[in-house]
């Protein structure tokens, strides 16, 4: 496949190398231009682009990887020519303190982290891959049927979108579990009991069902007291994201 990725960080560069390695055309964008990038592209074979350039080549599919506050600073325009098919990822996670500061619509709940960022790009995304950290996504994933292979949850309202990427999923070495709509996508994000836990696919199941598909006020106001808690810890062991 043809995959432009926009965000060349932690995730970004991860990604671009696994996905190299399994023989797909990596095209990747940070906000600094692709001159910066070529250190990056030794090492992961990735080519790096402009993030217009990311958008159009991304044929096949593109994985936007900012950071959530960014995410409104990218072109108004840039999935503009971009086919309907070609699935957007969305691996955004808001962590308020550290980096986000306060965003009125994550803090009463209104939206979902991802369902902010299809507002802003104006185009349905695929949330997958927020759960996850960056160094275990650099390693390769199990062959299907490995005892203890990681699961990943997928989310999206386009289910053609979703299907393309819950395959992509498995080629990179995990399960990956249907995880309903954008809207019931709160149960993948930070602050909750499948957050970067690297839970088994039946695991991972029960905590969904557990979980219900609706937020109530109570399990809202519960994760973002547990995301709080994690980012006082990672504040006071000097942790800057
Ligand atoms: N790190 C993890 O383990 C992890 C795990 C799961 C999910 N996530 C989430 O995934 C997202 C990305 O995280 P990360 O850790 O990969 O971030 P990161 O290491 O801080 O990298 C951010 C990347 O985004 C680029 N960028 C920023 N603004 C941009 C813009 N306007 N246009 C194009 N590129 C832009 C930056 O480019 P410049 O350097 O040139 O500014 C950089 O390459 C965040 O929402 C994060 O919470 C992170």
């Amino acid at each position: 496949m043809n995959i432009g990725i926009i965000g060349a960080g932690h995730i970004g560069s991860a990604l671009a190398g696994r996905l190299t390695s399994l023989g797909h055309s990596v095209y990747i964008a940070n906000s600094r231009g692709p001159e910066t990038l070529q250190d990056l592209a030794r090492k992961t074979g990735a080519t790096p682009v402009t993030t217009e350039e990311a958008a159009q080549r991304g044929t096949d599919l593109i994985v936007v990887t900012i950071p959530l506050k960014k995410i409104p600073d990218l072109p108004k325009d840039l999935f503009k020519d971009v086919p309907a098919e070609t699935p957007i990822i969305d691996t955004s996670n808001y962590y308020p303190m550290l980096r986000d500061g306060q965003l009125p619509e994550l803090e009463t709940g209104d939206l979902t982290e991802s369902g902010w960022v299809q507002q802003h790009l104006g185009r349905p995304v695929v949330k997958v891959f927020n759960n996850i950290l960056a160094d275990h996504l650099a390693q390769p994933g199990k062959p299907a049927g490995t005892p203890g292979r990681v699961a990943l949850p997928v989310a999206s309202d386009d289910a053609a979108a979703k299907r393309k990427v819950m395959q992509l999923v498995e080629e990179l070495g995990y399960d990956a579990i249907d995880a309903g709509t954008l809207r019931e996508s709160w149960r993948q994000q930070p602050g909750g009991p499948i957050y970067c836990n690297d839970l088994p696919a039946d695991k991972l199941r029960e905590q969904l069902a557990s979980l219900g598909t609706e937020r109530t006020p109570e399990q809202h106001a519960g994760f973002l007291a547990n995301q709080a808690k994690q980012e006082q810890a990672m504040a006071a062991q000097g942790i800057k994201l």
